[in-house]
């Protein structure tokens, strides 16, 4: 029965003021398992998402949705399994991807989830690349970006969960690639998928707390003499004001993430060069986009994820840590670049 099961439970507790750490967390080993009511689920997690927007949601302010609220389950996607079904069309035993944060046992509705066949794909996979950041990397490249083969396309972050796909679909769609990733084995590892060129910032100088702007620009120049036509951001910060000097007639700046600014610049603007000028000669745009825009369009996605997968012509990676009572370290550890491609925690 439910009732005996003692559930496990990080409470978001604190707002952090920088990195979000064990101490804006509360570990919970007390309470009762939930029990379903007609058409939920009891599900027990077995994999935890860990992603940067988890920051920014942790930040006072309004974003696309409201703060996380203080006291409660910090949220994330899970792949769980089902331990109770109070629903025709889920069986003990059925694996499920689900949106129930970092908690060990959950109720959910039987519509709110989506059934997983591990036979398709490793289930945690739905995490990855066949779930959130795969879809951010697809169609945030080739529905926002549009790109044409022979093009200059710069991705940062580009060794982790949605920068790695990124960089590998502007590949199978011609591009010339140019990735940014922290450290020499990660750029060691994207230069062996084939990118064109890889800059370690982090064997760069650095100024305040981000990469020297001088030093960035130097060089972005030598690694994209054509320009830019494409410039997927995930961190922001100097490497994007850089970026804006190479920007091409009718470029694609594509937002994604900013992850250079969440652990507590969300709070307290900063000012960096003023670059909008360069929009006008160049028609350039930019772009942000949301995941969750694109969630009606996932089978359109998978089959074509699945098959660069089974084709090899798309590598994944994976950074797995275990252990439930890690989940806090783990997220604060993309902010260190501890990962390769996506981070996740086993239950
Ligand atoms: N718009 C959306 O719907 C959406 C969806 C998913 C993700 N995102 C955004 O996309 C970005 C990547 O997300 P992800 O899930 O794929 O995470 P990820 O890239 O797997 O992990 C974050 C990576 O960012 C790099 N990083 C951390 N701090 C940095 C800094 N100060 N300067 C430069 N690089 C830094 C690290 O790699 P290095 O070792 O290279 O530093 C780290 O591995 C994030 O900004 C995230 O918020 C947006």
């Amino acid at each position: 029965m439910s009732q005996q099961r003692i559930n496990r439970r990080w409470l978001y507790v604190q707002r952090p003021a920088h990195e979000s750490t064990a101490e804006h967390y509360q570990l919970d080993e007390t309470t009762p398992a939930p029990t379903p009511a007609d058409g939920e689920l009891l599900i027990q997690a077995v994999w935890f998402s860990v992603d940067p927007y988890m920051r920014i949601q942790q930040s006072s302010f309004r974003t696309w949705e409201a703060p996380h609220p203080l006291n409660t389950v910090q949220g994330g996607g899970v792949v769980g399994v089902v331990v109770e079904s109070r629903s025709p069309a889920f069986a003990p035993g059925d694996y499920v991807s689900a949106y129930t944060g970092w908690q060990l046992y959950a109720t959910v509705a039987a519509s709110a989830v989506r059934k997983l066949n591990p036979k398709d794909a490793p289930i945690e996979y739905s995490l990855g690349v066949l779930g959130m950041p795969g879809r951010t990397a697809y169609f945030g490249l080739l529905d926002a970006g549009k790109p044409k083969a022979g093009e200059t396309v710069v991705v940062s972050a580009a060794s982790g969960a949605v920068g790695l796909l990124v960089a590998q679909i502007a590949k199978i769609q011609k591009c010339r690639v140019v990735g940014i990733a922290g450290g020499q084995e990660k750029c060691n590892y994207l230069k062996s998928l084939g990118l064109d060129e890889v800059i370690d910032y982090k064997a760069l100088p650095r100024s305040k707390d981000d990469v020297d702007y001088d030093a960035i620009l130097a060089a972005l120049k030598q690694a994209c003499p054509q320009g830019v036509d494409i410039y997927f951001d995930n961190v922001g910060g100097t490497t994007t004001d850089a970026v804006f000097n190479l920007i091409n007639l009718r470029a694609r700046v594509i937002i994604c993430g900013q992850i250079t600014q969440y652990n507590g610049k969300l709070d307290s603007v900063e000012m960096g060069p003023r670059f909008l000028h360069r929009l006008i000669y160049t028609r350039a745009t930019i772009q942000g986009i949301l995941a969750r825009d694109y969630v009606d369009r996932m089978d359109e996605m998978l089959p074509v994820m699945i098959d660069w997968l089974n084709s090899g012509k798309l590598k994944y990676e994976q950074t797995v840590v275990d252990g439930f009572e890690q989940l806090p370290s783990a997220l604060n550890a993309l902010f260190h670049g501890k990962n390769v491609g996506k981070m996740l925690v086993r239950a």
